[in-house]
């Protein structure tokens, strides 16, 4: 296994994970900058032309795991890859984000829901080739059902 070295880090307006909206119905429209290292910014050229990007980074303030866990939309345990917790074998996280300018190696963006000074991993842009009826959302589906009035 190669050992991973962050690429950039995030500058993010969270500095403490009970500031990021959790939950049913939580938006994530929070702005804010992935500083690339410079000497990794010839890497983002091209990056501009696209609207959405993916960006995989480590939850670098989470401890330890847990195999079974309770969401914070639901109140029965799920299997930790049947949701996104913080607290995974491997602590990678994934968002995908509106890319809304680039300036050199800064990615201005929204959507973060990332606590600042977040270590990225790796950028890929957001390409999805699945039709939306093709789509299965397993037990949020459920869970957002029994919620509803
Ligand atoms: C539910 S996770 C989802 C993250 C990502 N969208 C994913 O699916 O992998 C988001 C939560 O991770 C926690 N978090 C954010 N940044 C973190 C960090 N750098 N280290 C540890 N936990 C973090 C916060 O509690 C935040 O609400």
């Amino acid at each position: 296994m190669f050992t991973p070295q962050p690429i950039g880090f995030v500058s993010s307006p969270y500095k403490n994970t009970k500031e990021i909206p959790k939950g049913f119905g939580a938006k994530h429209e929070a702005e804010g900058l992935l500083k690339i290292l410079p000497e990794l910014e010839a890497g983002l050229a091209d990056i501009e032309g696209f609207s959405h990007l993916f960006v995989i980074w480590e939850f670098d303030r989470s401890e330890g795991f847990e195999l079974l866990g309770t969401p914070p939309i639901d109140d029965r345990p799920h299997g930790v890859f049947a949701t996104r917790s913080p607290r995974r074998p491997n602590p990678i996280g994934l968002t995908v984000v509106q890319l809304l300018r680039r300036e050199g190696p800064l990615l201005h963006v929204r959507g973060l829901d990332m606590l600042d000074g977040t270590p990225i991993l790796d950028i890929k842009p957001y390409l999805s080739s699945i039709p939306t009826e093709s789509l299965r959302r397993g037990w949020l589906a459920e869970a957002e059902a029994r919620k509803k009035p």
